[in-house]
């Protein structure tokens, strides 16, 4: 059996589409952990921000001595770098034999029987008109997991002014539902209790395809699959979460109490410039909306400092807002150009260092948010899925309570894939500490 070592940067769907890549490899190709052990090395990278593509380039050019000692070997860069870049990516790192964008890995297995027909290299970075690809089904093995991602969905329409994925990852299009349920319940019957569907904006699911559900009636039939204790989605943009949605956290006991709704920026002026289409005000009715419907929700974000244009007034909006809706968590960065986004050409940018000052600020602020949350834990009881050991320490189990926090816990043996109860007795930053209780 032949090798493969794959490397995967950037997100939960880049992470989907490298599982489906193994998968569809198996028979052929044993994973390995060395690229230096391997017959085919597979990056799926990310452009969202020019380090993360940078990183590729890197990871990618020391590769090159490897290919000198063992000509034979294949390595395929996928995802968006992939295709952003296509035929240019060969000219810069003419060792690849293969460029693959995100709507092509599907068809990794042809491309490399072209390969070795001797007809490399290759790029394939065409996109498909509709979500069809062929249902692969995940068989886990081993280890098996408690929890999986699913997509249901690729691309954005949304343009953003700031962002690459509308064009690394083309026009929204919704995958079948009964091809996302029929995935869902393959993987229930192999041990896995909860899901997170994925898609950029998963609320405009199935708005251009005629005859598919909503994505909260969606949502609806996916909780309903016997076996499957929990589901969670992302990304919600805040434009398009609606009640019906809201309603399924207060109504629906499998979907998790955790949202994650990237707010990017507290200054309406930056909010238009980033061509968010909503509000601050609006934004903020959501969230009061959303509590009102199911008061112990969590909620995370995404924040991008340093928008060009960007006022120190603009900023403070931000943090002001960061102090009034008060996320569990946030992912913050500062603005980077990318190839083809708007902004790339808009006037005043904000200096490397004015963005790094701000990113501090956001970071002080939230670290404080988030400690405070975390406290409010001590003494309480949640219920955790129970994912495996705790990679920090074999000593402890680790899970997620339903609102999407890590808890490590002490507690007896056999624990994997079970629901327990942990009362909470110490948190940090990132993390809370307990122990199992009866109750
Ligand atoms: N579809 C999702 C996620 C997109 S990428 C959404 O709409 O939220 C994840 C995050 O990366 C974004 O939410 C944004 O905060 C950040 N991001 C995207 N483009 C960026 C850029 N050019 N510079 C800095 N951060 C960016
Ligand atoms: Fe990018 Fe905006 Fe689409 Fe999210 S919604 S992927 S930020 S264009
Ligand atoms: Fe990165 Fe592409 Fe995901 S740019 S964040 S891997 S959609």
């Amino acid at each position: 059996m032949k090798k493969v070592f794959i490397r995967t940067f950037g997100c939960q769907m880049n992470e989907y589409d490298s599982e489906r890549m193994l998968a569809l490899l198996k028979g052929e190709y044993i994973p390995c952990q060395e690229p230096k052990e391997a017959d085919l090395i597979l990056v799926n990278t990310c452009s969202v921000r020019k380090k993360a593509e940078e990183k590729v380039y890197g990871l990618v050019g020391r590769l090159k001595h490897l290919k000198k000692v063992r000509p034979e070997l294949i390595i395929g860069v996928c995802g968006c770098v992939a295709q952003q870049e296509g035929e240019r990516l060969l000219k810069r790192l003419p060792h690849v034999d293969l460029v693959l964008g995100p709507q092509a890995v599907y068809r990794l297995r042809e491309a490399l029987a072209k390969i070795s027909r001797g007809e490399g290299p290759l790029v394939d970075i065409n996109f498909q008109k509709d979500f069809r690809q062929p249902l692969i089904f995940p068989e886990l093995d081993g280890d098996r997991p408690v929890k999986a991602f699913v997509t249901i969905m690729q691309g954005c329409d949304n343009f953003c002014a700031y962002c690459v994925v509308p064009y690394t990852r083309g026009r929204e299009v919704s995958r079948p539902p009964e091809d996302i349920l029929a995935e869902v319940e393959c993987l229930v019957k192999q041990g896995v209790r909860e899901v997170t569907l994925l898609g950029q904006n998963v609320n405009s699911y199935g708005r251009k395809e005629r005859g598919f559900p909503s994505f909260a009636e969606l949502l609806r039939e996916v909780a309903s699959i016997s076996g499957l204790w929990r589901v969670r989605f992302t990304t919600s943009h805040p434009k398009d979460l609606d009640e019906n949605l809201m309603r399924c956290f207060a109504e629906v006991p499998e979907v998790c109490e955790h949202l994650h709704l990237p707010v990017q920026a507290g200054s309406n002026r930056i909010l238009k410039r980033m061509h968010r289409r909503y509000t601050r005000e609006e934004y903020l009715s959501k969230v009061e909306k959303l509590r009102k419907f199911c008061p112990e929700i969590a909620l995370t974000t995404d924040i991008i400092v340093g928008f060009p244009g960007e006022t120190e007034e603009d900023f403070k909006e931000t943090l002001r807002l960061l102090e009034e809706v008060r996320f569990d968590e946030i992912f913050s960065f500062k603005y980077s150009d990318r190839p083809l986004a708007r902004s790339t050409n808009f006037e005043d940018k904000i200096p490397e260092e004015e963005k790094a000052r701000r990113l501090a600020k956001v970071h002080e602020i939230q670290e404080r948010i988030t400690r405070e949350i975390n406290e409010s834990y001590l003494g309480k009881v949640v219920e955790v899925l129970v994912e495996g050991k705790s990679p920090g320490n074999p000593e402890l189990w680790t899970g997620r309570t339903r609102t999407n926090h890590v808890v490590n816990f002490s507690g007896p043996e056999n624990l994997k894939g079970k629901l327990v109860h942990v009362l909470i007795e110490g948190c940090g930053l990132h993390s809370l500490r307990g122990r199992i209780t009866n109750n």
